[in-house]
């Protein structure tokens, strides 16, 4: 029957159903994914599943450590992330989850390393003192807060020395970037594999000041540093892809690359800060505007790069256990 129809109607008709019924299954599976999201994120700061409950004391716990290792430090800084920890650790207690737990002691010593910097400048915490338990916070481990990071050059290193070498910065020296050190880490880069090669990347770079103070705007990411000398987006364009079972591609591929993309910055001497572009449709319109960045791109993230200050004090942020993400299945 089925070959029958292929003979009698038209081959342009037979296309044109095969789009149709896509177009439907793109449907669907994205609403599967809706469903399956709205089903498992996490819609406020404090999570109540025993994973959101980890990942958000993690995600507060880095915002102590960015304002540990900010150049210009405020005494009794972060009250929103005090807060939200805080809240964090009492539904952790409330689940009775186990204290031993990366995330826990990630937060736990977050928290001494904050008490100590004070105390160490002679500065009280009051706010602080009002929300934690001073003696458990004391058995805290020297897991996260801030670390001093000494610029070398990365390009005689193993990989393994790379990879711990590589750290996020967010303060730059002055020097200017030029255009031909983008030109060689995208080209080292582009040896990220892709989804059948088809290398779906494009990086939007620039220097000009006040793109970069604009779109640093719209990021949100980056306030309170000085701009960086030169920011580069990476995006991914959806018109590499195919029908419905390829709708998240974009993102795998694009993750590859951004990662790459960063080392060979790291390579190419400079230092560097990968920063969120996970935002609102409104905003990221104007983010394309601005870098003129067509419709069917989507953002995977901003890297902020430069020059590297000889060293600077860096967010010491801790990895989980192998344990914890690696699963044997029998
Ligand atoms: C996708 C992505 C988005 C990020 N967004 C921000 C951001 O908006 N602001 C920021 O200061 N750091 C941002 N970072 C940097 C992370 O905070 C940093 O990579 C993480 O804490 C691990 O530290 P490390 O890179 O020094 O190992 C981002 C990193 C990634 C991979």
């Amino acid at each position: 029957m089925k070959e029958l129809v292929k003979k009698i109607v038209p081959n342009i008709w037979v296309i044109k159903y095969r789009e149709f019924r896509e177009h439907g299954r793109v449907k669907n599976e994205f609403r599967e994914d809706a469903v399956q999201y709205n089903n498992s994120t996490n819609f406020h700061l404090v999570g109540s599943s025993d994973k959101g409950v980890k990942e958000l004391l993690i995600f507060h716990t880095h915002a102590l450590e960015k304002g540990l290792s900010h150049p210009h430090f405020r005494p009794n800084f972060g009250k929103r992330a005090l807060s939200g920890l805080k809240a964090n650790l009492d539904e952790f207690e409330r689940l009775n989850l186990d204290k031993n737990d990366f995330s826990y002691q990630n937060a736990i010593s977050v928290l001494k390393f904050y008490k100590n910097k004070h105390k160490n400048a002679g500065i009280d915490t009051p706010f602080f003192d009002s929300l934690f338990n001073l003696d458990e916070i004391s058995f805290g481990k020297q897991m996260a807060g801030a670390e001093k990071h000494v610029n070398k050059e990365a390009n005689d290193m193993s990989f393994e020395e790379f990879e711990y070498y590589r750290t996020t910065q967010r303060e730059f020296s002055h020097k200017g970037v030029d255009s031909s050190v983008f030109d060689e880490a995208v080209k080292l880069a582009l040896k990220t594999p892709s989804v059948c090669n088809r290398q779906p990347w494009k990086v939007y770079t620039t220097s000009n000041k006040n793109k970069i103070a604009e779109l640093l705007r719209l990021q949100k990411g980056f306030n309170g540093y000085e701009l960086p000398p030169t920011l580069s987006l990476v995006t991914v364009d959806r018109r590499s892809f195919i029908g419905s079972y390829e709708r998240n591609e974009a993102y795998i591929d694009g993750g590859l690359f951004l990662m790459n993309f960063d080392f060979s910055l790291t390579y190419f001497d400079l230092a560097s800060c990968i920063l969120n572009s996970m935002l609102p449709n409104e905003e990221q319109r104007k983010v394309k505007k601005i870098l003129g960045i067509s419709p069917s791109e989507v953002l995977i993230a901003f890297v902020a790069a430069g020059y590297p200050k000889d060293e600077v004090l860096a967010a010491k942020s801790a990895r989980k256990p192998t344990n914890e993400v690696l699963k044997f299945v029998d």
